[in-house]
């Protein structure tokens, strides 16, 4: 094993969801199901399908329905036996055994920064992902595994990031780039929501990281910054003072998901890919109407 590879992977998933309330009053915004499974699945495939063993899912109260999701569902695996539906039963089964999984609690929700320094017991001192699961990448390339790439190559901490329009800035944190080759650039800087006239560039970091374990020093000692909470941006700075930082557009669909309108199209344009939805639903969306019974049997018959 090198010290450049990335094993490990931080969700961090014990936020307050406040963009979907009511529904993530009492439910986590992360087990909101896109098709038909839930937003945080979605970022556990993505680390897997980029070579990372140990998930590290940091959770808060009432997310326990993620700590059952990933678990052995016994009951319910005896139902679907009994019952002859064994390709459900092994896809059942096969979500537990997607990685390792551990839970860190944290306590209060005092931001993203915050929510990565719960994870430094179990990372110690190697590499690691942090992957937003309300970021949802659909792309050929896993977004992770083109970062993991670029760390091993270049040695430095990197940030994905993608274009934005220049009205969009003010949602995100936008780096200062210098381009170093095709899509890939040294952070200079990083601000955190800035207003049109004081962005940068429209590079906005979104929801994909490999860094060092360096992060958690500076981590402990950030301070509270924009509203009150402990933000990876402001460690992310101290780090680019430190230590070469790179910013690599990712290549893939982003969909915010954690955002009722960019729920709503990731939801649209998954299921339009889904094999055994899309035909129907691309139909009823051309005609607003339920698609017809022997069209549906038509379309069953033939796949
Ligand atoms: P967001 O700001 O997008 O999520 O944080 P949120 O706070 O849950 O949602 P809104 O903005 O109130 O609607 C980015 C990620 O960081 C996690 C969230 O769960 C989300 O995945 N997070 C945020 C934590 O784990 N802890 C925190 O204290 C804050």
């Amino acid at each position: 094993m090198s010290r450049f590879d990335v094993r490990k992977a931080v969700i961090p998933a014990a936020g307050l969801g406040t963009r979907f309330l009511p529904a993530t009053k009492a439910s986590p915004k992360e087990m909101l199901p896109l098709v038909d499974k839930p937003l945080i699945q979605y970022a556990v495939e993505e680390a897997v399908a980029s070579g990372i063993e140990d998930i590290i899912i940091i959770t808060g109260r009432g997310k326990r329905a993620i700590e059952d999701h990933f678990d052995r569902s016994v009951e319910l695996e005896e139902n679907l036996k009994g019952s002859g539906k064994g390709q459900l039963l092994s896809q059942m089964r096969h979500i537990s055994t997607l990685a390792n999984f551990c839970y860190v609690r944290q306590s209060e929700a005092l931001g993203l920064g915050h929510a990565v320094l719960c994870a430094q017991r179990l990372i110690g001192d190697e590499p690691f992902a942090v992957i937003l699961g309300d970021e949802v990448i659909d792309a050929p390339v896993p977004a992770l595994a083109q970062l993991i790439h670029a760390y091993k190559k270049r040695h430095g901490a990197v940030i994905g990031v993608q274009e934005v329009p220049p009205h969009e800035v003010n949602r995100y944190g936008i780096v200062s780039p210098r381009t170093v080759s095709a899509g890939l650039h040294r952070v200079e800087g990083l601000i955190e929501k800035p207003s049109p006239a004081e962005a940068p560039s429209n590079l906005a970091v979104i929801g994909r990281y490999v860094l060092p374990p360096d992060i958690f020093s500076i981590l402990r000692k950030t301070k509270p910054g924009k509203n009150g909470e402990i933000q990876l941006t402001d460690a992310l700075l101290e780090l680019a003072k430190k230590s070469p930082m790179f910013a690599l557009e990712i290549q893939g669909q982003r969909y915010d998901a954690g955002d009722k309108l960019g729920f709503l199209i990731a939801t649209v344009e998954f299921a339009l890919k889904n094999p055994s939805l899309g035909p129907d639903f691309s139909e009823y969306l051309q005609n607003r109407k339920w698609p017809s019974r022997e069209r549906r049997a038509t379309r069953s018959r033939k796949s």
